[in-house]
Parts: C-alpha cells; sequence; structure tokens
C-alpha cells in the first residue's frame, strides 16, 4: 500500500494544501512558488514566530511583484488569503504535500518526518529539500517510504527553474511522477534522478569549485582572473569565486564536505584548506559583506 494508491502519478492539484516546514530561505521561496500556483499553502517553523514572519515577508514580496506589474492585485489579494502561517504542526493535517526546507541535519529530519506522518493522511506526499543528504536515509524510520521524495529546488527558487526530483530506494515511481508533474504544473523544469551524493549539479559543479580552489592555491592566478577567465571565454554567467560568494562559502564547503565523505574521501571531491580558513574567519561572502571578494554597500560588482 502506497501514498500513490488510485493516484496514477497524477499532479497534486492546485485546491489542494502544501504545506512547508521550515521557512528560511528556501523554505520562503519554495512557498512563493507554490502559492503562486494556486495552492492554499501553509507554513510551519519550529522556531517561535518565524512562520508568521515569513507570512509577512512573502505578502511583501507579492506586493513589489504587483508594483513591478508581473502580478495583477486581485490575484495579489487571493494569494494572501491562501497563506497562513500554522503555530502547531497538528494544522498540517490536510496537506496533499508537505515540503521540508528545515535544517540540513540527518537526525533533526528524521524525527521531523516521523512526527508529520503520524499528523498527515496516508495519501500525503512527503518531500524533503536536502541538498546534500540522502533522500534513502531521511525516509529510513517512515511506516510508508514509499511516499517520500526528494524536491531539490535551487536558490533563488522563484526565479531559478531547475528542480531534481530524487527518487530514494523506497519511493513508489508513482510518487516521484506525482511530485515531478506537480512542479511542472508550478511552471519548473524537474528532471528525474536517483539518490546518490549531490545528485546532479552539485556534483557536476565540485570539481569546477575544486579545480578554481586549486588554480588559486597554486598561486597560479588570483580569484578575480580565475573568475573573469571563465566568464569572458567560458560563458560562465559567474566565475566560481563570486558563485561561491553568492551560496555562501560555509553552504558551499559543506555540500563539498558531504560529498567528499559520501564518495569515501576520493581525492577529487577532497575540500579546499584556503575555504577552510575563509570560513573560519567568517568571511561567508555576500551574507557577512565579504568573501574572496568584499561587498560594499551598493557595490556593482565585488572589489577583490
Ligand atoms: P535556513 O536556515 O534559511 O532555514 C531553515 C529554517 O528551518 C529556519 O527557519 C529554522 O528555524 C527551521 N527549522 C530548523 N529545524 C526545524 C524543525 N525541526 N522543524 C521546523 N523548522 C525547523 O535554511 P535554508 O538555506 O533555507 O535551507 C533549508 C534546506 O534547504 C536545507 O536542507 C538545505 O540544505 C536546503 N537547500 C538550501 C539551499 C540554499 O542555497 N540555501 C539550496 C537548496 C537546498
Amino acid at each position: 500500500e502506497t501514498a500513490a494508491e488510485g493516484q496514477d502519478g497524477a499532479a497534486v492539484g492546485p485546491d489542494r494544501t502544501v504545506a512547508v516546514v521550515g521557512t528560511g530561505t528556501m523554505g520562503q521561496g519554495i512557498a512563493q512558488v507554490a502559492l503562486v500556483a494556486g495552492h492554499p499553502v501553509r507554513l510551519y517553523d519550529s522556531a517561535p514566530g518565524r512562520a508568521a514572519e515569513a507570512v509577512a515577508a512573502l505578502t511583501a514580496r507579492l506586493d513589489r511583484l504587483v508594483e513591478k506589474g508581473r502580478l495583477d492585485a486581485a490575484a495579489r489579494e487571493a494569494a494572501v488569503g491562501r497563506l497562513h502561517a500554522a503555530e502547531d504542526p497538528a494544522e498540517l493535517a490536510d496537506a496533499a504535500l508537505v515540503i521540508e526546507a528545515i535544517v540540513e541535519d540527518l537526525a533533526v529530519k528524521q524525527r521531523l518526518f516521523a512526527d508529520l506522518e503520524k499528523i498527515v493522511g496516508d495519501d500525503t506526499v512527503l518531500a524533503t529539500n536536502t541538498s546534500s543528504l540522502s533522500v534513502t536515509a531521511i525516509a529510513g524510520g517512515l511506516r510508508l517510504p514509499g511516499r517520500f521524495v526528494g524536491l531539490h529546488f535551487f536558490n533563488p527558487a522563484p526565479l531559478l527553474p531547475l528542480v531534481e526530483v530524487v527518487s530514494g530506494f523506497a519511493t513508489d515511481p508513482d510518487v516521484a511522477t506525482r511530485a515531478y508533474e506537480t512542479v511542472k504544473g508550478w511552471g519548473k523544469t524537474p528532471v528525474r534522478c536517483a539518490d546518490t551524493p549531490g545528485f546532479i549539479v552539485n556534483r557536476v559543479a565540485r570539481p569546477f569549485y575544486a579545480e578554481a580552489l586549486r588554480v588559486f592555491e597554486e598561486g597560479a592566478a588570483d580569484p578575480a582572473t580565475i573568475d573573469a577567465a571563465l566568464r569572458e571565454c567560458g560563458g560562465f554567467r559567474m566565475g566560481p569565486f563570486e558563485l561561491t560568494d553568492l551560496i555562501g562559502q560555509d553552504v558551499n564547503e559543506a555540500v563539498t564536505r558531504s560529498v567528499w565523505e559520501s564518495f569515501h574521501q576520493d581525492p577529487k571531491f577532497t575540500p579546499s584548506l584556503a575555504q577552510r580558513r575563509l570560513v573560519e574567519s567568517g568571511r561567508l561572502g555576500r551574507k557577512s559583506g565579504h568573501g574572496w571578494f568584499s561587498y560594499a554597500e551598493g557595490a556593482e560588482r565585488p572589489e577583490p
């Protein structure tokens, strides 16, 4: 018996409630996407008041879309009316799809889903936005692991079309199809993949970052030069140093470390000492005002 029984892999319709658990950067972005697609959306965060703050932040974002002429006022009104902050996980009971975007910690995610499974119905699809943990491992303790799937959005979720739909060892193929069709209906470009460390994008991108860091560590060229070379000639929109400043050096290093460990410390994924020092010094990138480059208030391009 699985969550997909009788559902035939059809998308979760816009009349059905979508719950987003964890309302930080990614949770807010994902909630915006589901909301604009027409779903009633319920937000929950374990930090008191955080879900209500997310409702306020999302409302402000919708207001900006109206100002820019990308959303009409009536649609904004309706969307705000469909958005609710839940004070208690019990309020997520009627969700047809729950997307989790909480802290990247296996034990915490496992505990959350074990609790959620006691609240939601058996046909509710449970999804994780994890970027580096095993979807199979997160589902390990579930009563109905077939209903569990990875839905890996990219930051910023409202702007970037790609979503990796990750099937774990126990994921029911119909559930993966439901998840795929649902995000496709949201205007995203989903791709399917199996549960391997880093999935597709975060794995393929590892050597891009690692090799650039090695070029720098060998003293062959500085970050600004390497970035410029890749932008001007490689056709990349951003070089590896400015891109990791945008992602966050701490986040980027943690994903590298996780992929490296998962592949039994394969040397091609070895984390960089220079990046470790940067993280230790608090130079996390744009969010801390300084990473490989410094980000003066209002600066157009980063200063080395
Ligand atoms: P964040 O730190 O901005 O937000 C996490 C939120 O989860 C916080 O508001 C926190 O209070 C809440 N939370 C923590 N434990 C909770 C629990 N047990 N129950 C309910 N809420 C809880 O984190 P961010 O960046 O949004 O990342 C969330 C997830 O998305 C992580 O798994 C991360 O790996 C993944 N991800 C992050 C991307 C990024 O660029 N930041 C990109 C793609 C995936």
